[in-house]
Order: structure tokens, then C-alpha cells, then sequence
């Protein structure tokens, strides 16, 4: 067979081990992973010597929030800036979350969220429902799956944003899942008592004291642990699939292992910034930057978040990317509530978790990439189109060199801020070189993509693993 391209010489990383082998394109597929195609094979084929590099599948990053409104302004990086980062960082795949505004349906959402996207993204991609008025939008799940979304999104807070639910609307969201082979996605943390330890510290005088720390005093653990607690018992009495996301505590990983031991059919992601970041970043000067939601917490729920992900009761790493220029992080004006909660990440995923995780020897080579690629593409009803280098499979692929490192700087990345969390640290794992779809979109670093190359991705059921 006569092929386009012919990746040599690289080890082939994949969840099931490594190999070395070339691997063939042919149009948007893998056509071929065996040694020594590029000399019996060549044929006219672009050869791309990875002699000396990891070969991994493209990864997916599952959870981003690309030109959001959200906190009275609007994420700064849109469908666009966000994809040539993720391409950046080696994330072929992204999944953002289409939120109905006011009385939208969720088939105007899904609609409103192509229109955004279809003309500039830059890899392939497709939306979580999520689902904020529960008598309007339930009966609307079974034909948004027959659309091609079969994951779901609910929030437990944000009340003033129009999208909160309650045990209701997620006990119910949990039994139509079951009946449609959907998976409900979560934001777990315990609305009213984290509205009441905000309103406890909302003075001039702790907001003068405080700051930015008043964003990991009000947040202790146990507002996401019971919420955790609380959807894990609905899901356990339904029988639900329940994805819980951006889990960032011990305590979090302590009720999901739990709950996978009985059986309960849960499965959790933590997001690159709770492995890495830790409160302590709210009392420097630009301890406001780093407002997300929820907040970072403390280098030991970092520690039991990378035992979970080892161990796997963690099995998605994500970014929950939500950009916001220091301009929009100034809104905030000395009023830890009026921040834009969010932060960069999809062009720093896959070098976070590498050299962070696999270099500090956290977790292994295979495991980064059944964390990065290969679990959410199962979960997510992706796989094998997606995370994995299989003949066959979409030739989604990234080629690293395993002891490359760049330096962070805002200034010269794709993604649209003028800040990073991760400004000026060394890191390992950038992608050398991404294909989409058996098309270079990253040589040498660099993006050489186009706007609109990415495809809308249809999905039939949500995944188990
Ligand atoms: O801070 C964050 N994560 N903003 C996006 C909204 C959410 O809860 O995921
Ligand atoms: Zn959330
Ligand atoms: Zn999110």
C-alpha cells in the first residue's frame, strides 16, 4: 500500500505498553504500526524520522470552556486561540460544555455552541450538554444522544449564573442516563453552606485582611465532599453513570475509590493545576490570577490526587481551561467574589502531567497516556477513533522528545492571556510535532494548522472502562 506518511524510529507509546515502531498515515487514518515499514514501504511517503522520541496518541482534553460567558465577562481564549494551544500541547481532541442561556432549549444551546465553534476550530472536537433547568430540558436528553451528545452536565452552584441544580434535577438526570446509555457529568460542591461561609466572610474588613485567601477559607474540603458524597449515593441508587469533574481533594478520591468498591458506577477526573498548584499561591501579589472553581487546595490533596491517578480511582486528567486576561482578573478590585474564576491549560496539560507526573516518577509512561488519551476517549465514547495508535484509528498523533524542555511564557504561547499559572517553569512534553487527522498542525513546535480543520465529533453512548 502506497502511504502518505511514515512516522520512523520512535517508541510507541500507547495505555497497553511500548513498542518501537513506525507508524503509517494514509488520508485522515492509521493505515499500519509495525517496524520497518519506512524501508520496505517508503513508496513516495513523507518519512518523519522520531528516532529518539515518544510517539503517543493525540490527547483529549474532555473538559474546557472556550469563549464563555460566565462571571459577567467572557473567556478569553474562543474555539479558535484555544485549539491552536491545545495543538500546541499535544490535545487533538477537545470536549467543551454547551450551557443554555435564559430559555434555551438544549437544542438551541447545542446549535448556538456550533455556530461558535464549526468556523475556527482547529482539532477535532464535540460539546457536553449541560442541562440547568431540569423540567425543560430532561425530556430533551433522548434526542440531544440521537444528535450525537450522550454526556451531560450538571452543576451543583452557581445559582446567580441561572445554572444550578438541585438533588432532583440530578437524581432524575442520573435515571435517564441509565435509560439512554448517557453519562451525567458533575460539579460537585455543597452550594449552601459554601454560600454561607462566603457570606460569613464577606466584610471590608476580612476582604482588607484576607484578599485572595478568602477563596481557600471558604472553600474548605468538605464543600466538595459531600457533594461528592451526595451524587455518589444518587448514582448508587439509580444506577446512573456519574463523572465527577475537576475533583480536587484527598477527600474526593477517598469517596470515589469507596464508592468503585461497592460497584457504584462513578468514575472521577482532577484537573493539571490540582496536581501542581497549591493555595498558598492566593497570598502572593497576584494571588487573584489563580481564582478557579473549584479553588486549588493543598500540596496534600495534590499528593492523594497523584496516588488516585496511580492507582486509578483518578482516571482523567483535563484542563478545565477558562482564560481570563489580567484586564478581566481586575475586576475583582479587592472583592475575592467578583474575580473570573478560571485559568489557562490546554497548552500546558500534557507537559504538566509528563514532566510532573512521569519525570518525578508519580506515574508511569503508559499511564500518562491512558490518563491524557486513552481513558477519556473511552469514557466519552471516543475510543478507538481516538486515544490510540491502532490501524484504523484517526491519525491523531504526537511525536515528544523526552528530555526537551521549553519555558514557559505567556508571550510566546498560543493560548490568548498575558499571564500563566505556570509562567517560567521548564517543562518536558510538548508536542515536537501534532497530526490531526494525518495532517501536521505543530511542526517544530509551532503551530501550522488551519482555523476550521477541526471536525465535529459525533458520539453514539457514553464509555466504561
Ligand atoms: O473556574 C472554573 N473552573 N471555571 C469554569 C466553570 C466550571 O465550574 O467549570
Ligand atoms: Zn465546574
Ligand atoms: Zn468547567
Amino acid at each position: 500500500m502506497a502511504y502518505d506518511t511514515i512516522i520512523t524510529g520512535g517508541e510507541v507509546i500507547t495505555a497497553d505498553g511500548r513498542k518501537k515502531a513506525d507508524v503509517a498515515i494514509k488520508g485522515e487514518k492509521i493505515a499500519a504500526v509495525k517496524k520497518g515499514l519506512a524501508s520496505a514501504e517508503k513508496n513516495g511517503a513523507t518519512i518523519v524520522d522520531a528516532k529518539g522520541k515518544y510517539v503517543i496518541p493525540g490527547g483529549l482534553d474532555v473538559h474546557v470552556h472556550l469563549e464563555l460567558p460566565f462571571c459577567g465577562t467572557v473567556s478569553s481564549d474562543d474555539f479558535n486561540t484555544g485549539t491552536r494551544a491545545a495543538a500546541r500541547g499535544g490535545v487533538t481532541t477537545v470536549i467543551d460544555f454547551a450551557i443554555p442561556y435564559g430559555e434555551d432549549s438544549l437544542e438551541d444551546a447545542y446549535r448556538k455552541w456550533r455556530e461558535k465553534a464549526d468556523p475556527k476550530t482547529c482539532v477535532d472536537y464535540c460539546f457536553h450538554m449541560a442541562i440547568t433547568k431540569w423540567d425543560k430540558h430532561g425530556p430533551e436528553m433522548a434526542k440531544l444522544v440521537e444528535m450525537g451528545c450522550p454526556t451531560f452536565k450538571e452543576f451543583m452552584i452557581y445559582e446567580s449564573e441561572g445554572w444550578q441544580s438541585d438533588d432532583r434535577a440530578i437524581f432524575s438526570a442520573l435515571e435517564k442516563c441509565k435509560e439512554l446509555g448517557a453519562m451525567l457529568l458533575m460539579h460537585a460542591e455543597s452550594s449552601r453552606v459554601l454560600d454561607e461561609l462566603i457570606a460569613r466572610h464577606h466584610t471590608p474588613e476580612l476582604m482588607k485582611k484576607h484578599g485572595a485567601v478568602l477563596h481557600g477559607i471558604t472553600r474548605p474540603n468538605y464543600i466538595e465532599a459531600e457533594a461528592i458524597q451526595r451524587a455518589v449515593k444518587w448514582a448508587e441508587v439509580t444506577g446512573g453513570r456519574l463523572y465527577i469533574v475537576h475533583m480536587s481533594t484527598a477527600d474526593g478520591a477517598d469517596i470515589i475509590r469507596d464508592a468503585q468498591s461497592r460497584g457504584v458506577d462513578v468514575y472521577a477526573e482532577t484537573c493539571a493545576q490540582y496536581l501542581v498548584l497549591d493555595d498558598s499561591l492566593f497570598a502572593g501579589p497576584d494571588g487573584h490570577l489563580f481564582a478557579c472553581c473549584p479553588q486549588i487546595k493543598k500540596k496534600s490533596d495534590q499528593q492523594r490526587l497523584w496516588k488516585g491517578l496511580k492507582r486509578g480511582e483518578v482516571c482523567v486528567v483535563s484542563t478545565d481551561t477558562c482564560s481570563f486576561t489580567r484586564e478581566q482578573k481586575a475586576m475583582w478590585n479587592g472583592d475575592w467574589t467578583k474575580i473570573p474564576m478560571g485559568m489557562p491549560g490546554l497548552e500546558t496539560l500534557l507537559p504538566i502531567v509528563y514532566t510532573h507526573g512521569v519525570l518525578k516518577e508519580k506515574i508511569t509512561l503508559r499511564q500518562f497516556v491512558e490518563k491524557c488519551c486513552t481513558n477519556p476517549a473511552k469514557l466519552m465514547g471516543l475510543y478507538p477513533q481516538k486515544g490510540t495508535i491502532e490501524k484504523g484509528s484517526d491519525a491523531d498523533i504526537v511525536i515528544i522528545d523526552p528530555k526537551k524542555k521549553l519555558k514557559v511564557d505567556h508571550e510566546t504561547m498560543e493560548t490568548n492571556t498575558d499571564w500563566s499559572p505556570y509562567q517560567d517553569w521548564k517543562l518536558a512534553g510538548f508536542a515536537e510535532k501534532t497530526f490531526s487527522r494525518g495532517r501536521m498542525i505543530v511542526d517544530d513546535y509551532k503551530f501550522c494548522g488551519e482555523n476550521g480543520w477541526g471536525k465535529w465529533l459525533p458520539r453514539k453512548k457514553a464509555g466504561k472502562l
